[in-house]
């Protein structure tokens, strides 16, 4: 028997050229706060500024292969603390960015912190083609940014917020953080859904090796006070017009972040700058790998280290720790491939245990309240 056409819609994964975004990242912190394990410098910014803007440049330069073709989908700077480049070193890597294609509109976000957030630097930013903010607050209590080791107060937190007013941008708080209460995480919230910014980041503190908090006793809220905040968050965003639509993102409708989107819609992207990750879809493998993470070494040569190949069965776990993340799931007609047959299996198992939708791919309540044990089914 011939082999059945193929709908045109649907590729195989094993054929398939998922939509590609671009992520750059810049390591610049002035401290470095306790909690934090991404990679990042605390050496003064001045001297490596433009020599790391040219570095990334021609990095990207060098990533045709990985390109292959494609058109980026968005665009993410994230750090470190983009905000402390000068406008001259995003200059020079947005040049770079438009040797290559970019879809019509695409999201160009720029994270940012407190204390950088000026009109000047807004305007400039925005002149060069940076369409969405993401200001790292955390918390509008000056007890808990202490205890966080951040450099920013509740009332920089405040001004800066106020500033991106009008403008397409995001916030990150925390919660179960040292000192923070229900009631005062809820004044968090509260200034929060007053400022109308149109998406939420709400990330639980996770304490990561390597960090300061993992060698200290911290006094941080127990199980039941951090179940309280996240059945608060709950209420209170979706009473003021909020969606979440991934594990920690909120978001007006239509505002949800379509490069972290292409994440978990399990899309390729590209990583430059130190440290940066890199997942791209050659053949039938995904290859993972990632760019050396010290400063000076990048800025002499971008070269890649640590490769994974992720092929066959193995895809499985990593299609599922990607796409289960959506809340309400992912239709079939927004993947644009088909899944691997191993992975439908472990999937029906999951509807069986009614962890897993039918329709959609997707947790139920149930799945999604459990999704460390959901995913588990994929191992
Ligand atoms: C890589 S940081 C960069 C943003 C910016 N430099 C800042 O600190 O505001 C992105 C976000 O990750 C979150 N984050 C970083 N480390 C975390 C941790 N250990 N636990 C939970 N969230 C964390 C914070 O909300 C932070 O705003
Ligand atoms: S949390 Fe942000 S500011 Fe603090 S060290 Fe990490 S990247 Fe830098």
């Amino acid at each position: 028997m011939p082999p059945k056409p193929l709908d045109k819609k649907f590729i195989p994964l094993a054929l398939s050229k998922p939509p590609l975004s671009l992520y750059i990242h810049l390591p610049w912190c002035e401290v470095q706060c306790p909690y934090c394990d991404f990679s990042i410098t605390t050496d003064p910014i001045e001297k490596n500024d433009l020599k790391l803007a040219q570095a990334i440049a021609q990095d990207l330069a060098d990533s045709a292969a990985f390109i292959d073709g494609r058109e980026f989908r968005s665009v993410y700077f994230g750090g470190g603390t983009p905000s402390l480049a000068s406008a001259e070193a995003i200059g020079i890597i947005l040049d770079a960015v438009q040797q290559y294609s970019i879809v019509k509109d695409a999201e160009i976000t720029f994270e940012m912190n407190p204390r950088d957030v000026t009109a000047g630097k807004l305007t400039a930013l925005s002149a060069l083609g940076i369409n969405r903010y993401s200001l790292g607050v955390q918390s509008y209590q000056d007890q808990e940014l202490q205890a966080l080791g951040r450099n920013h107060d509740k009332a920089s937190g405040l001004q800066a917020t106020k500033m991106l007013t009008g403008i397409n941008s995001t916030i990150d708080l925390m919660y179960g953080t040292e000192h923070q209460t229900i009631v005062s995480f809820e004044e968090t919230l509260e200034q929060f859904i007053a400022s109308q910014v149109s998406h939420l980041s709400l990330y639980q503190l996770t304490i990561e090796p390597n960090t300061i908090f993992y060698k200290k006793e911290l006094k941080l809220p127990n199980e039941d006070q951090i179940e309280s905040m996240e059945h608060l968050a709950q209420q209170r965003l979706e009473s003021a017009g909020y969606k979440q639509y991934e594990v920690s993102s909120w978001s007006k409708p239509g505002f949800e972040s379509q490069h972290n989107l292409n994440y978990w819609q399990f899309g390729d992207f590209l990583g430059l700058g130190p440290g940066a990750h890199s997942k791209i879809t050659l053949g039938s493998e995904i290859t993972r790998f990632r760019k050396i993470k010290p400063l000076n070494g990048y800025i002499s040569n971008q070269i890649t280290t640590d490769h994974t190949i992720i092929r066959g069965e193995e895809l499985d776990m990593d299609l599922a720790m990607n796409l289960l993340r959506v809340k309400n799931g992912v239709t079939h007609d927004q993947l644009g491939f088909e899944l691997p047959k191993s992975f439908l299996a472990k999937y029906q198992l999951g509807i069986k245990e009614g962890l897993l939708c039918e329709g959609t791919i997707g947790a139920t309540p149930k799945g999604y309240q459990y999704l460390n044990d959901t995913i588990k089914l994929f191992f």
